[in-house]
């Protein structure tokens, strides 16, 4: 017989688990959530510059399929995290375990091979390109077309497709063909998620998307991220707390190069520590 359990909002009716309370579909979700896997992992991992240590012994685990936040103030560490993570910068000491495999000190590009991508917390995009020029160059550089001067129309045709649905997916077909330098500048952020999503990642970093936007403009890149998190593993750094707040599964707080606290954000934004360190200096 099925009965609704009433403990799922959305359970249909399952069959009830023998010597449990629970009916099976609520255990289903229940082991899900308990074998979640860790996609990235990175143990003791630090980097030095002249004897400082911006990253501190940093052991952070990233769960696959999960949006996770990384906080801090500034100076935390937080962007020469994701340098170290995309093979930006080398590590003084420590690993990174991508799936399970030791990815320390690979090269950028052999990291976004394995499928990581990162954007910027600073825009860096071509003035003069279109956002259409700009997906077919990202699209045509693992061929090694990108990179030669003299590309025929022809060439790079065949990633006209691509980078069309590419811009379609974060709003901006409408503007395919305007020169970057022209769009404003949520327009540009969302035009380098593109950029970050032509390489097909598994596992997207986002540096500060919505630094520096309005109100409109930042629930617009939310309700993106969100979009384009499905079927991916997403690891942002941001210092907005509605952000926050409205995207991460997780989230990690640093502080001088440590990890100060981790939890669901409703867990971290109560921790004493927390508020001493992080929000209550936002908040100031
Ligand atoms: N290349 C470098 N050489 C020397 N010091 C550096 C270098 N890069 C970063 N630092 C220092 O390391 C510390 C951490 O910097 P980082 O940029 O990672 O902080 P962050 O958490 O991203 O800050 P913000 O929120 O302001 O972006 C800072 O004190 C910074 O000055
Ligand atoms: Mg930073």
């Amino acid at each position: 017989m099925r009965t609704r359990c009433g403990l799922q909002p959305h359970c249909l009716g399952g069959k009830w688990a023998v010597g449990t309370w629970r009916c099976l579909d609520r255990l289903n979700s229940v082991i899900s959530v308990n074998s979640l896997v860790p996609l990235l992992q990175t143990s003791g991992l630090t980097k030095e510059f002249q004897g400082f240590r911006a990253v501190n012994e940093v052991d952070l685990s990233i769960n696959e399929g999960t949006i996770h936040a990384l906080v801090g103030p500034n100076g935390a560490g937080k962007t020469t995290l994701f340098n170290l993570l995309t093979g930006f910068l080398a590590p003084t000491s420590g690993t990174i375990r991508y799936r399970g495999k030791d990815i320390t000190g690979k090269a950028p590009e052999q990291i976004a091979h394995l499928g990581i991508a990162r954007s910027f917390q600073i825009t860096s995009l071509f003035d003069q390109l279109t956002g259409l020029e700009h997906l077919e160059l990202a699209l045509a550089s693992p061929t090694g077309l990108g990179m030669r001067f003299w590309r025929s129309e022809g060439q790079m045709g065949q990633f006209r497709a691509r980078s069309l649905e590419l811009i379609d997916q974060v709003g901006l077909v409408h503007l395919a063909d305007k020169p970057a330098g022209s769009l404003a500048y949520g327009q540009k952020r969302a035009l380098e998620l593109a950029l970050a999503l032509a390489l097909e990642p598994s596992l997207l970093l986002l540096d500060e998307p919505t630094a520096g936007m309005g109100l409109e403009d930042v629930n617009r890149t939310i309700a993106l991220v969100k979009q384009v998190a499905k079927g991916r593993t997403v690891v942002f750094v941001d210092h907005n707390m509605h952000v926050v707040g409205s995207l991460s599964d997780q989230v990690t707080v640093m502080q001088q190069g440590q990890i100060l606290a981790e939890g669901s954000y409703e867990q971290v934004r109560l921790d004493e520590n927390v508020i001493t360190a992080y929000l209550g200096q936002a908040h100031a």
